[in-house]
């Protein structure tokens, strides 16, 4: 799989999700099922969508013993996504269990990446609810070499630390990236985004869009806008 555009469908419906998506007639684009539309409509909604053609980043954040994790990525490969996840929080052995229980008979799994910190904590809750008082970029970049020696394939991060995330882990290690904005476009609640050319520049594999297009007026040609700065 090479550079492509990842549309977050934070729907809370199977009908709002495909009514969406059947705007999509010419190119059918990737798509991150998140926790919201998973919990709502289980494992179908995955069937569904990959039965029409589309690719899948299954974004559920795992986060448990190694033993648990390993069996819920057993019946997470079954499902076929392309890119699915887990919390690096959750240690080396509980990366290793993941990618065991992800790994079918035929030795094929889905791309596995590892949340690093979340954008949305910050340093100082970081130190305060975490215990964690080294700076916030290094350790992401411990967790990404972590995720990394432990086998996986990649980690979301913010578009501003996918650079340092590659310098660090090499070229071929992916980059999945969140907080992506249009340069005239609403950055929402987003804090620290980028366009779609500045994060193909700094070299993001993946992006994942999600109110740009799914809130635009007309979210193919927000969608197609993103695939011309961010792919072509
Ligand atoms: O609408 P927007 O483009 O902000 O959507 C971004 C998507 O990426 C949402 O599904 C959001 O939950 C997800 N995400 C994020 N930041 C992270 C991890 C995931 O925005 N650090």
């Amino acid at each position: 799989m090479g550079k492509d555009v990842i549309v977050a469908c934070d729907f809370q419906s199977k009908k709002a999700t495909l009514d969406f998506l059947e705007l999509f007639t010419e190119r059918k684009p990737f798509v991150k099922i998140g926790m919201e539309l998973y919990y709502a409509e289980g494992p179908d909604i995955v069937r569904e969508l990959k039965a029409r053609g589309h690719k899948i980043f299954l974004d559920l954040k795992l986060h448990d013993i190694p033993n648990t994790v390993k069996k819920a990525m057993a019946v997470l490969s079954k499902l076929d996504v392309d890119i699915t996840n887990l919390h690096a929080a959750g240690t080396s052995a509980m990366m290793k269990a993941a990618i065991e229980g992800l790994t079918r008979e035929d030795g094929t799994r889905p791309l596995l990446i590892a949340v690093t910190q979340l954008t949305s904590t910050d340093q100082e809750a970081m130190e305060r609810d975490l215990l964690i008082k080294e700076p916030i970029g290094e350790v992401v970049m411990h967790y990404a070499k972590t995720a990394k020696n432990a086998g996986l394939d990649g980690v979301v991060c913010s578009p501003l630390e996918a650079g340092i995330v590659k310098e660090a882990c090499g070229k071929a290690f992916l980059t999945v990236t969140p907080g992506v904005r249009f340069a005239d476009g609403d950055t929402g609640d987003q804090k620290r985004v980028m366009t779609p050319a500045e994060a193909k520049k700094i070299g993001s594999d993946y992006i994942v869009v999600g109110r740009p297009i799914t809130a635009a007026s007309d979210p193919v040609a927000a969608y197609e806008r993103c695939i011309r700065e961010f792919v072509d």
